[in-house]
């Protein structure tokens, strides 16, 4: 049980399907507040005056376990749904070129960027890769994040991909947090590919997905679909061919350009994406389609920071518009080498201009739509499982304010403190 919460914020709801306008600043806070679970899920949500005076818990209080946040503040475990931890080494030299001035495509034309990053994988034994993801959601765990969408694609070929996402199960297996993994085989085409991009696509349709699929590997199939990517057409063709196999989809799109009018519209009928991601490229009859959808749209303001670029998602349109908005860390070492949830949230504040408590239910409860785990993940609630963390603050507010530090103290997993 976790006993003296300053402030629980809650994010209960009657409401069914992703916050969207008004209804994401909606935190439903608890002051003074006690969070019961029993087995791995929250059994009692209240004050921790009405929790003392609850018959059963006095007679058993002696049994239950206590954590005492010290006043601090509590949240749902951040739903981090969109990372891509499965690589070897950091692209510093990418780095120190973008300081100097070069951009993301012109570093990837130089043979730098995504490409640079699968030598490393394909070298790489199960055993090695599994250490590296398993070290990420150790960290994602210390700051505060405690279920993780993961995807791969540092690989691709089957091998390496399939190695990948094996990498990704065996981590999982000694994390106590939940993993939801991702096939994005659709990256970039890999150089042995180079001006056959069509011959690729067919290998990720006929080949990788099936065996994806066969050995369950992934919940979803991911694509980057974007200039210097896959094109719309290729896109369509690999999403055709995961849901044939029974994989929800996922997408990066206009991250650097605008996508194929009318290529939205059509995604969102045919293939009812789970998310799709980046979004800086968007015009608005297709804000209009996305807020008629279900289909969250997930901002991920790290890459934009780190690539050092003045723009941003324009996520006030999407919430003004009624647009089910997450928001997640992109995890990934070329444009987005943070696992800090914290971190996310404070660009959203500074750069993007939502309010702290849009912040976090982008964070938390639409993180968890995002993944399709809106009835176990994202909030504090009865029947939900006891994922929580504990930040040292009065005020849930600070923890998009104080930027640059983790005031994570503790996270509580299944009703067990991880750290
Ligand atoms: O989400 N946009 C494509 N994928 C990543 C970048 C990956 C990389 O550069 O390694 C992203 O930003
Ligand atoms: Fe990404």
């Amino acid at each position: 049980m976790l006993i003296n919460i300053g402030q629980l914020v809650t994010l209960r709801s009657a409401q069914t399907g992703p916050r969207r306008g008004t209804s994401l600043s909606e935190l439903d806070i608890v002051e003074n507040a006690a969070v019961l679970s029993l087995g791995g899920k929250i059994v009692s949500v209240g004050t921790a005056k009405d929790a003392l005076r609850d018959p059963w818990l006095k007679k058993n209080r002696k049994k239950v376990t206590e954590i005492d946040c010290g006043g601090r503040v509590v949240l749902p475990g951040f739903v981090d749904s969109h990372t891509h931890p499965v690589f070897m080494e950091p692209r510093l030299v990418d780095f120190e070129k973008r300081i100097a001035g070069a951009g993301y495509e012109e570093i990837a034309a130089a043979g730098g960027g995504i490409r640079s990053s699968l030598d490393g994988v394909r070298k790489a034994s199960k055993v090695t890769l599994t250490q590296r993801v398993l070290d990420a959601l150790r960290d994602l765990a210390k700051h505060g994040t405690t279920t993780v969408e993961a995807k791969s694609g540092y690989g691709l070929n089957l091998e390496s991909e399939l190695k990948s996402l094996e990498a990704i199960r065996a981590a999982a297996k000694q994390w106590p947090g939940m993993v939801v993994p991702t096939f994005l085989g659709a990256h970039v085409v890999p150089p042995e590919y180079r001006g056959r991009s069509q011959n690729y696509v067919e290998i990720v349709c006929k080949e990788m997905i099936p065996a994806v699929a066969k050995r369950k590997l992934a919940k979803f199939v991911d694509v980057f679909c974007d200039r210097g990517a896959f094109s719309e057409i290729e896109c369509s063709r690999i999403f055709g061919a995961a849901l044939e196999h029974g994989l929800a989809i996922r997408g990066h799109v206009g991250q650097l350009s605008y996508p194929k009018e009318g290529f939205i519209e059509s995604t969102l009928e045919c293939c009812q994406p789970a998310s799709l991601d980046h979004m800086d490229h968007v015009r608005d009859d297709e804000v209009a389609a996305l807020a008629k959808s279900d289909t969250v749209v997930t901002l991920v303001p790290g890459a934009n920071y780190f690539l050092g670029l003045e723009k941003y998602p324009p996520a006030r349109k999407f919430i003004d518009s009624g647009v089910a908005v997450a928001l997640a860390t992109d995890y990934n070492p070329g444009t987005s080498p943070t696992i800090s949830m914290s971190m996310a949230m404070s660009l959203a504040c500074t750069h993007m201009k939502m309010s702290p408590a849009e912040a976090i239910a982008a964070a938390t409860i639409n993180g968890a739509f995002a993944l399709g785990l809106d009835n176990r993940k994202g909030s504090v609630e009865p029947g939900k499982d006891a994922d929580m963390a504990v930040f040292d603050a009065r005020n849930y507010k600070e923890i998009p304010y104080w930027f640059g530090v983790n005031r994570c103290v503790q996270t509580i997993i299944g009703g067990v403190a991880n750290t």
